[in-house]
């Protein structure tokens, strides 16, 4: 296409302002995006990536027999290593997942950085909801804790000298799908416009939650269990807020969700575990008023989750019962079947097993 000279000029000067600010690390096509699956250590999960000029859609599944991830990445090559230190970290877009998903998946963005010759990876999680919509969070460097390639002592990312950077699948049994759109650096939050970071509006039923939240606290609690309590937390800040902003669900359930997202603001998810347990305590006492029986008592958890939140959120409301054996039933079918957007289980046994060792740890 011609380009006057005055319209060159002006793109030139959009490119280098945008430059100060902005600095994308995708580059979609021109770079050389492969994957990565836990078959280099004798896994058995598979990832296949399709990569356009407006993203990259990634799909396959996981099996936890050896292994138990998926990845794709990029390397900046020999002299392609790059300073960020101006910036404050970064800003990922992904497309909802589809509507029918059953929990949302939770994924580690990481950033491999030449002083010590580790990746680093920040934890967030990609919600369901209408086709078409997006999702942005900001993920700030000093979030990239979780040491993915090697492990060092007291080692933190260096955002001076990064020389790659790839999105992580873990432990999450089964099919997923999922596309990102940007991978930015950002020199500061407000970068990253505030509506890209609202929770798509998910148009749902109780039943639906009712299965969110245990196929969440299953998903959640093996990647606990597994030494990634933000992988946990990030899931089920999802979840919750899904939850919080979702129609046609029962108001007292939203009511108790809110409290949990509100409460647990104050405890970033990949410095911690407090926000896990906070949204578990919520978790456990929407499934008990599905249930049509009383929350567990506050001890069961950390003193941190401890409080009147839970009942305050409940006071005055009432939840319908759902015939949750029936429920459980057909999640374990959905499980099974491994259809786009779930995932298989072996037995749902595994689930309630999850579950207890969750609230053994808990109980400690
Ligand atoms: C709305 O909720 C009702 C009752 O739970 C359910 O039967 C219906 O399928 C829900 N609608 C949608 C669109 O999910
Ligand atoms: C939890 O999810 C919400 C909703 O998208 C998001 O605004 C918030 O930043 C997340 N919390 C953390 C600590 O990542």
């Amino acid at each position: 296409m011609a380009r006057s000279p005055r319209s060159l000029v002006s793109y030139i000067w959009c490119l280098v302002v945008a430059e100060g600010a902005v600095v994308d690390l995708a580059e979609w096509s021109s770079a050389g995006w492969f994957v990565q699956n836990d078959g280099v250590m004798g896994g058995r999960s598979s990832g296949n990536l399709q990569v356009s000029d407006s993203g990259a859609r990634f799909e396959g599944s996981i099996n936890l027999d050896g292994g138990g991830f998926a990845s794709f990445r990029r390397d900046f090559g020999w002299f392609g290593e790059r300073n960020l230190r101006d910036y404050a970290g970064l800003w990922v877009e992904v497309d909802a997942l589809a509507e029918s998903s059953l929990a949302p998946v939770a994924i580690h963005v990481e950033l491999d950085d030449a002083s010590e010759r580790s990746g680093f990876g920040a934890a967030m999680a990609i919600p369901p909801g209408p086709a078409g919509s997006t999702y942005s969070v900001f993920l700030p460097f000093s979030w990239f804790r979780k040491q993915l390639l090697r492990s060092c002592r007291d080692c933190i990312l260096n955002p001076g000298r990064v020389t790659g950077v790839g999105i992580v699948v873990l432990y999450q049994e089964g099919f997923f799908s999922f596309r990102v759109r940007k991978i930015y650096a950002v020199s500061s939050e407000s970068e990253v416009p505030s509506s890209a970071g609202r929770m798509p509006t998910l148009t749902t039923s109780d039943s639906d939650v009712w299965k969110m939240i245990r196929a969440s606290i299953l998903r959640g609690s093996y990647a606990w269990n597994q030494g990634y309590p933000e992988q946990c937390g990030a899931l089920y800040n999802s979840t919750a807020f899904v939850i919080s902003s979702a129609r046609n669900i029962s108001e007292t359930v939203q009511s108790i969700a809110r409290a949990a997202t509100s409460y647990a603001e104050q405890f970033p998810l990949n410095l911690g575990n407090n926000a896990a347990w906070i949204y578990r305590r919520s978790f456990d006492a929407i499934s008990a008023a599905y249930d049509g029986s009383a929350p567990p008592p506050e001890s069961r958890y950390p003193q941190v989750a401890h409080g009147d939140w839970v009942r305050t959120a409940m006071s005055g409301g009432s939840v319908q019962p759902l015939p949750v054996s029936d429920l459980a039933n057909e999640l374990q079918q959905q499980m099974v079947s491994g259809a786009p957007g779930q995932f298989a289980l072996r037995s749902l046994g595994l689930l309630f097993v999850g579950c207890m060792h969750f609230l053994v740890g808990l109980a400690d």
